[in-house]
């Protein structure tokens, strides 16, 4: 796994334990690093992001279908038995946003799914002071509410630069378990 650090290669040993076969749906999945991988490990993956990007094209792997799409708009009458959400939630605008996010994504799982998240918490200010960050409480209250049951979390520092000023963030990695299937979404 040496293409994702030992916190992102713990939480995929979570996904790749739910067995090839399984459906999975990566939210703003990037350039596409995530669904690849595990498209060629023998999972379905359906991955989407509100940005399109160059490599969806010059990879091919069976197994993955890429679309360009908001999180907030897509329409997915199918449920995963994964859904990811890696390094998206300091995208949301402010609490409400963050919100919609979480019930989105976690509309499209099915009964004993995997609920997968990473995220930059408020622990340490972001560089941009408009950067919303939420708080490591307020995702897990928010998942509770969702009725998800946490399974696995931890947090890392991470420094790094950017090509800017040094700075740290503090990561949170959970794993989620749905205890009830989506009221919204329709399984196929
Ligand atoms: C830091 S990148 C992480 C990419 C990928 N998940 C990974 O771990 O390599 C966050 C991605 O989330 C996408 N994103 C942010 N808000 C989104 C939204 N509302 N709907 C879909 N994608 C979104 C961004 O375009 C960006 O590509």
């Amino acid at each position: 796994m040496s293409m994702f650090n030992e916190h992102m290669s713990k939480l995929l040993c979570r996904v790749l334990a739910k067995g090839e076969g399984c459906q999975v749906l990566d939210c703003g999945c990037g350039d596409g690093r995530v669904p690849h991988w595990l498209a060629e490990r023998g999972f379905k993956v359906i991955a989407f992001d509100k940005v399109f990007h160059q490599r969806w094209g010059s990879v091919s792997v069976s197994g993955v279908h890429l679309l360009q799409a908001d999180i907030h708009n897509l329409t997915m009458h199918k449920l995963f038995d994964v859904v990811a959400l890696f390094g998206v939630l300091h995208y949301a605008l402010d609490q409400e946003d963050l919100r919609g996010m979480l019930r989105w994504s976690r509309d499209w799982l099915k009964q004993d799914g995997l609920f997968v998240l990473n995220w930059i918490t408020d622990e340490f200010p972001h560089l941009d002071p408009l950067v919303y960050l939420p708080s490591k409480d307020l995702v897990e209250s928010e998942l509770r509410a969702l009725d998800l049951a946490l399974t696995c979390s931890w947090t890392a520092d991470v420094e790094h630069a950017h090509g800017g000023p040094c700075h740290r963030h503090r990561i949170a990695y959970a794993a989620w378990e749905c205890r009830r299937a989506s009221i919204s979404a329709t399984a196929s």
